[in-house]
């Protein structure tokens, strides 16, 4: 990524465009001296589909003045708070045995400081409780009961995270699962056949190019208890790096993992790829490291996966296997986008 230009840079390149100037073009025209600026960092914020008002919020509180890593957890709280987004926090789906279970981890670029939580039972909002990790302890990754207690002791309250719809869903899938079993199927037009994967993560840049991340899930639903998914692994669910950029993901963790998909979109980024093409390359090496039962005839894989980036500059873009939407913020406005695809259909 090219750095800004100091000022003995910019005469110089100034001084050699004015010169090359003076010299007529291969049509005998006058060319317009080439001066370049000094690259500006400004606001950005991307995030996955479900993040329209993540990164509203964030570039709210960014514009107010507020750290990086403090808007961007803002901003995913609400999806976390959100009954309705059962893919994150409270109302979230559970796991086989019907308990709720929460991943989150986050990074901040200008500390250079990472936390994460898995497995966390009972608190509605894990992408807090994973800045705490971050801030006051000297570990980065706490799980199970050992994180909720450790949310106990900042006032946390342990709540039941099963809204009615997601403990129907619950219901559903457990009694449709299997045939040899002892819960009676419901009927067959109310089956549930769908194993949803969403998360929310969210990546923050501020006119000082700091840049902080977070990523946070109910993760896969009915998953084996204790399952962790990518979204708690530094490096893989998201990742920051305060002189390049930030990167996260959401679907199949397990895929992602594999390639350790935030810092490698990340370091893509480091060597020169755009946000887009570092999200696209990074899908690739998925691709080459997925097992043969999970391609389908056409070797295409059978599950969805999604990344999105950020620049210290402000440059954002997202990339999926399959066609998919993202939320954006460029500091003029929040909307929904495209993002690049590998795979047309599956
Ligand atoms: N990406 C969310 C999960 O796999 O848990």
């Amino acid at each position: 990524m090219p750095e800004p230009l100091s000022r003995r840079a910019f005469i110089g390149t100034a001084g050699a465009a004015a010169a090359a100037a003076a010299l007529p073009g291969p049509a005998g025209a006058i060319e317009a001296p080439a001066i370049r600026r000094p690259v500006q960092n400004h606001f950005a914020a991307v995030s996955s589909g479900n993040g329209l008002r993540a990164v509203n919020r964030a570039f709210e509180l960014v514009e107010a003045g507020t750290d990086t890593l403090d808007a961007a957890v803002e901003g995913v709280k609400i999806q976390e708070l959100d009954p309705a987004d059962n893919s994150v926090g409270y109302g979230g789906l559970p796991n086989e045995e019907g308990v709720v279970q929460l991943d989150a981890s986050c990074m901040h670029g200008p500390t250079k400081r990472a936390g994460a939580v898995a497995a966390l039972e009972g608190i509605k909002t894990p992408s807090e409780v994973a800045r705490l990790v971050l801030k006051y302890t000297n570990h980065i990754l706490l799980v199970g009961e050992g994180a909720r207690r450790f949310a106990l002791s900042y006032g946390f309250e342990t709540e039941n995270l099963l809204t009615p719809e997601s403990r129907e869903l619950w219901l559903r899938w457990r009694a449709n699962r299997g045939t040899a079993d002892d819960w009676l199927d419901v009927p067959e037009s109310e089956k549930m056949t769908a194993r949803p994967t969403g998360t929310i993560n969210l990546n923050v840049v501020n006119a000082k190019g700091e840049i902080s991340s977070v990523t946070t899930t109910s993760g896969l639903a009915w998953k084996i208890p204790g399952r962790a998914g990518d979204s708690p692994i530094v490096g893989a669910g998201q990742y920051t790096d305060n002189e390049v950029g930030a990167a996260g993901s959401t679907g199949r963790g397990e895929s992602n993992i594999m390639v350790c998909g935030g810092f490698l979109t990340v370091e893509h980024m480091r060597r020169g790829m755009k946000p887009t093409d570092a999200c696209l390359e990074t899908l690739k090496r998925v691709v080459a490291a997925t097992p043969p039962r999970l391609l389908d005839a056409r070797r295409r894989p059978t599950f969805g996966l999604q990344f999105y980036a950020v620049n210290k500059r402000g440059e954002l873009g997202a990339a999926s296997l399959y066609p998919a939407r993202y939320a954006a913020h460029d500091g003029r406005e929040g909307a929904l986008r495209d993002a690049a695809f590998l795979y047309e259909s599956r």
